[in-house]
C-alpha cells in the first residue's frame, strides 16, 4: 500500500493551490443541535468548551492531534498489519519508511509523542541542566521539570512584534542561545526546536535558523549536547520554507524535512499530527550509542523496539500517513485551508494571529473582546461563545489557561506571566473538513463576538479541597484539570 514521494508527486496541471488533491470516500455524520441546547449543555459542563462531550462538537478544531482522516491506502495497510510481537513484518516496513523521511538509521516506535519524549529526557536531560528551546511544548515543559531540570523559552524577537511579517516568527532567539551558551555551556546537554512553534502561534522555524543552532552547539559546548527536534508536524513547516525561504523552492517537501533533520542528533515525533494517523509515534537517532542507551527505557515503558505501544495495523497506517503528510500537493491545499479560514475571519473583523501558517489559525481574543482583562481570560470566554453560536470548538491559550509559570519558583501561582497573547487556537484536522465548514467556523466567531460586553470573563475556581498539592512537576499540566468559572452567565 506504500507508495513513494516521487509516484504521489506525478506532474500535474490541476491546480491544487486551489483544489485538494483528494476526493471522499466515507463521510461521517454529525449531531444536529440547537443554540438552546447548546447553551444548555455548556451550561453543564460548567461553561468549558473542553468538558463538553464530543458528539455535540460539530466542527471540532480543538486540536489537529489524532484527528486526521486516513486515506483509502491506510485503511488497507491496516488489514495486512502483521500483529507478531517480536520482529513483525509491518515494523520493517515502518522503519524503512521513517528512515528515509529523517535520514536517520536508527527509529524507535512509541505509542505518541509524549512517550518518546519522556525515554529522550529521561536519558539526556540531567538535574540542573537549563535546556534551551523555541518555546517547550507542554509535555517536553513537564519532561524537564521531571528530570529536575530546567526549561528555557527562547522565542525570537518577531513573535511578540504582531506587525512583524517574517513567516518565521518560531524561530529560536540565537542572540540569546548563543549568550546562554556562553555563560551556562556547562550547564546545556540538550537543545530542544520545535519545528513548528505550536504554543507560539505555530509559527514556523527557518532551515537557516536550525543551521545556526548547529553552529552555536558546535562552537561552545563543554560536554555532549544532543540537539533534538521536536517534529509533530514537521512536513508543515516544511512547506513554508518551500515557499518563503530562499533556495527552497525546487525542492520537495520531503527534501526540505531531510535537511532539517541533517542537523539534528535525534527527532521525536508525535505522529498523530504529520503522520496521518490517530495515534503513533516514534524517536530517530542517528548514532548508534546514543540509541542503545534508549533501548531499555522503550522496553520499560512503551513495549518491545519493534513495535513500541502500537498494534502491527498502527505500524502500517503510519508506513503509509507518513509520506502522505509530506507529499507537496497535500501541503499546498492544507494551507490554502488554513488560508480560506483566517481570510474569512479577516473579512468579518475577527482578528488573526499573522501569518496563519499550515496547523492553523490563531485568534488574538483580547481584540474580539477588549473588555475582558488578559487575567480574565478572553479566549476562554470567546471559545465558549463561538461553541453557544455554532457548535464549533477550539483551545483556549489565553492567560487564563496557559499563563506561565516562573522556571525559578513554578509552584508560586502570584507569579504566573501572562502571555503576550490572549490566543484561541484554531486547528486543522487534516483532510477531515471542506471550505464550508471552516466558513461557518469565523461565522460562528462573528456571531459571538456581537455580543459584546455581555460575555463574561473568567476566574479560575479555587483548587479541590482533596486535591493534593501540586508539585512543582505537574504546574505547567494544571490548564487540563483545572476548571473555570464565569462571572456571570452567557448570553
Ligand atoms: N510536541 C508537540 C509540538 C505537540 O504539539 C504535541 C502534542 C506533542 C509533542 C505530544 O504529542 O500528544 O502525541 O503525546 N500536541 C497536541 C496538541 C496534544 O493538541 O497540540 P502526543
Amino acid at each position: 500500500m506504500r507508495i513513494s514521494n516521487e509516484e504521489m508527486l506525478a506532474p500535474t496541471d490541476i491546480p491544487f493551490n486551489q483544489v485538494p488533491p483528494y476526493r471522499v470516500k466515507v463521510v461521517e455524520y454529525t449531531k444536529p443541535t440547537t443554540r438552546a441546547q447548546r447553551k444548555e449543555l455548556i451550561k453543564q459542563h460548567n461553561w468549558s468548551a473542553p468538558n463538553l462531550p464530543a458528539e455535540y462538537v460539530y466542527v471540532n478544531m480543538v486540536t489537529d492531534s489524532g484527528t486526521s482522516a486516513m486515506s483509502d491506502r491506510q485503511w488497507v495497510a491496516m488489514w495486512l498489519g502483521d500483529e507478531s510481537y517480536f520482529n513483525c513484518k509491518s515494523w520493517y516496513g515502518l522503519e524503512d519508511a521513517l528512515q528515509t523521511f529523517t535520514g536517520m538509521k536508527y527509529i524507535l516506535p512509541s505509542h505518541q509523542g509524549r512517550s518518546g519524549e519522556g525515554i529522550v529526557y529521561e536519558e539526556f536531560v540531567k538535574a540542573g541542566d537549563l535546556v534551551p528551546s523555541n518555546c517547550h511544548f507542554t509535555t517536553t515543559r513537564a519532561h524537564c521539570y521531571y528530570n529536575d531540570a530546567i526549561p528555557m523559552d527562547m522565542t525570537c524577537p518577531e513573535y511578540y512584534d504582531e506587525k512583524n511579517t517574517s513567516w518565521f516568527k518560531g524561530n529560536i532567539d540565537t542572540v540569546k542561545l548563543e549568550q546562554l551558551f556562553k555563560e551556562n555551556a556547562d550547564k546545556i546537554g540538550f537543545v530542544e526546536l520545535v519545528a513548528p512553534n505550536n504554543l507560539c502561534a505555530g509559527q514556523p522555524v527557518s532551515m537557516a535558523n536550525i543551521r545556526e543552532v548547529r553552529r552555536i552547539i558546535d562552537k561552545y559546548k563543554k560536554r555532549d549536547v544532543i540537539f533534538s527536534l521536536d517534529v509533530a508536524r514537521i512536513s508543515e513547516n516544511a512547506w513554508i520554507i518551500k515557499k518563503y525561504e530562499a533556495g527552497y523552492g525546487d525542492k520537495s517537501c520531503l527534501e526540505i524535512v531531510q535537511e532539517m533533520m541533517s542537523y539534528a542528533d535525534l527527532s521525536h515525533m508525535s505522529a498523530k499530527k504529520c503522520g496521518l494517523v490517530n495515534m503513533g509515534g516514534f524517536v530517530s537517532v542517528r548514532d548508534k550509542i546514543n540509541y542503545m542507551k534508549l533501548q531499555p527505557k522503550l522496553i520499560r515503558m512503551d513495549g518491545f523496539l519493534t513495535y513500541g505501544g502500537l498494534a502491527g495495523r498502527d505500524l502500517e497506517a503510519l508506513a503509509v500517513g507518513i509520506m502522505e503528510g509530506v507529499n507537496d500537493y497535500y501541503l499546498e491545499d492544507k494551507q490554502r485551508q488554513c488560508d480560506v479560514f483566517a481570510n474569512a475571519c479577516k473579512a468579518r473583523g475577527v482578528a488573526t494571529f499573522n501569518p496563519a501558517c499550515t496547523l492553523g489559525a490563531w485568534i488574538l481574543a483580547e481584540y474580539c473582546l477588549p473588555h475582558i482583562p488578559k487575567k480574565n481570560g478572553p479566549g476562554t470566554a470567546l471559545c465558549v461563545q463561538a461553541y453557544i453560536e455554532g457548535g464549533v470548538g477550539f483551545t483556549s491559550m489565553d492567560s487564563l489557561h496557559r499563563g506561565r509559570e516562573d522556571s525559578s519558583d513554578p509552584t508560586n501561582v502570584e507569579k504566573i506571566q501572562l502571555a503576550p497573547y490572549e490566543l484561541i487556537r484554531c486547528a486543522f484536522p487534516r483532510r477531515a473538513y471542506t471550505d464550508s465548514h471552516y466558513e461557518w467556523c469565523a461565522e460562528s466567531l462573528y456571531r459571538a463576538m456581537q455580543w459584546g460586553d455581555k460575555i463574561p470573563g473568567y476566574v479560575r475556581q479555587k483548587m479541590d479541597d482533596i486535591r493534593p498539592p501540586l508539585q512543582k512537576r505537574d504546574i505547567g499540566l494544571r490548564a487540563f484539570f483545572d476548571e473555570y468559572e464565569p462571572l456571570f452567565e452567557h448570553p
